[in-house]
């Protein structure tokens, strides 16, 4: 055994940006971003915004349309970069705010996360440990990227999206791995100011060689998915949905040319968050579930990298 999904959520900030909007403080252009990227818009966190408050409510929003009370959950996991704290976990935060005291937990996969926290979650079924449980990735990509390089900024932006998990079969195959390779993309952490060691603290932004994370994300999304779905016994003509990392509309696409996987399945929503890091996918999840597009029985393909630099994906029925 492992889980069925039965009910999912999102959470953005009000405040959106269009690339229109960057260009006033920002040597870019809307053309440069919408054709490298196919983004449009994204939603940003302003002041008195928390991405604790996010990640609780897109938590709500989903146990409500999971028709769940919160009473009934045997973990929360949160995946996350960078919650409001180092210490206590995003997941603490959530399970309080929600008036629950069971396991809770944070796990960094950077992009990855969400795909990371299913496959950890269903070793607590499968273990016989949980009956329900909650999933909730949430990214404030807005707090780390150095608003002054146009090389990456302008590729992300704020978003939550969650998931309401309960015993079931629905998982037919899933992979994870990681890569190792730090350089790619990183950000570092904060130093502290120990009298003890005197490191050259660097400036906490996220860095990135856009180039390599594009190689490596294109590779990892076609293999990883051809691989899963062989995994689940599926054709890849059997996909009734694929739900990409959204990092960038061309990464989307080369993978789309290495797989057989029709055309039309493949669900976008780039165009209006950017990339929110984890939260891309539990969010796109949530706007096919609300939207309807979603027909139980149907066959889902997640695939994700990230940071790390970290793979995953998961093949599942709806
Ligand atoms: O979740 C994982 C997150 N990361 C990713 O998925 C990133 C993967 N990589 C990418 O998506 C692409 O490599 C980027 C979108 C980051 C960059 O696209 P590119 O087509 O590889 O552009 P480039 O880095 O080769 O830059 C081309 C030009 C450069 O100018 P010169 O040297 O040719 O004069 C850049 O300085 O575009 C310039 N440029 C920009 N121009 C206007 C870079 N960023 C911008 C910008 N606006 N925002």
């Amino acid at each position: 055994m492992n889980f069925k999904i039965i009910g999912t959520g999102r959470a953005c900030p009000a405040c959106v940006k269009t690339n229109d909007d960057l260009t006033e403080f920002l040597d870019t252009s809307d053309e440069w971003i919408r054709t490298r990227t196919g983004i449009e818009e994204r939603h940003v966190m302003q002041d008195g915004e928390s991405i604790s408050q996010l990640a609780v409510q897109a938590a709500r929003a989903a146990l409500e349309n999971a028709e769940t009370d919160p009473s009934e959950l045997d973990f929360v996991i949160c995946s996350t970069i960078r919650g409001d704290y180092i210490t206590p976990s995003m997941a603490c935060i959530v399970a309080r705010d929600l008036g629950v005291r069971c396991m809770a937990f944070d796990l960094n996969a950077a992009c990855s996360g969400f795909i990371y926290a299913l496959d950890c979650a269903a070793g607590y079924f499968e273990r016989g440990r949980a009956k329900k449980g909650l999933i909730v990735s949430a990214e404030a990509m807005s707090k780390m990227v150095d608003w002054q390089d146009r090389a990456t900024c302008v590729l992300f932006g704020d978003a939550a999206g969650a998931a309401v998990l309960e015993l079931g079969d629905n998982v037919l195959a899933s992979q994870l791995s990681s890569n190792g390779n730090v350089d790619a993309l990183n950000i570092p952490h904060v130093y502290g100011n120990s009298p003890f060691s005197h490191d050259d603290a660097q400036p906490s932004y996220l860095h990135m060689d856009g180039h390599e994370v594009y190689k490596f994300a294109v590779n990892a999304m076609a293999t990883g998915l051809a691989e899963t779905i062989q995994a689940a016994g599926l054709e890849q003509s059997q996909i009734d949905h694929v739900l990409p990392h959204q990092a960038n509309m061309r990464i989307i696409q080369s993978a789309m040319k290495k797989l057989s996987i029709p055309h039309d399945r493949y669900r976008i929503n780039i165009n209006r968050y950017g990339n929110t890091s984890s939260a891309c996918i539990p969010v796109l999840l949530d706007e096919l579930n609300q939207a309807g597009k979603l027909e139980r029985g149907q066959i889902l393909a997640l695939t994700a990298f990230g940071g790390g630099l970290t793979n995953g994906a998961m093949v599942l029925r709806w």
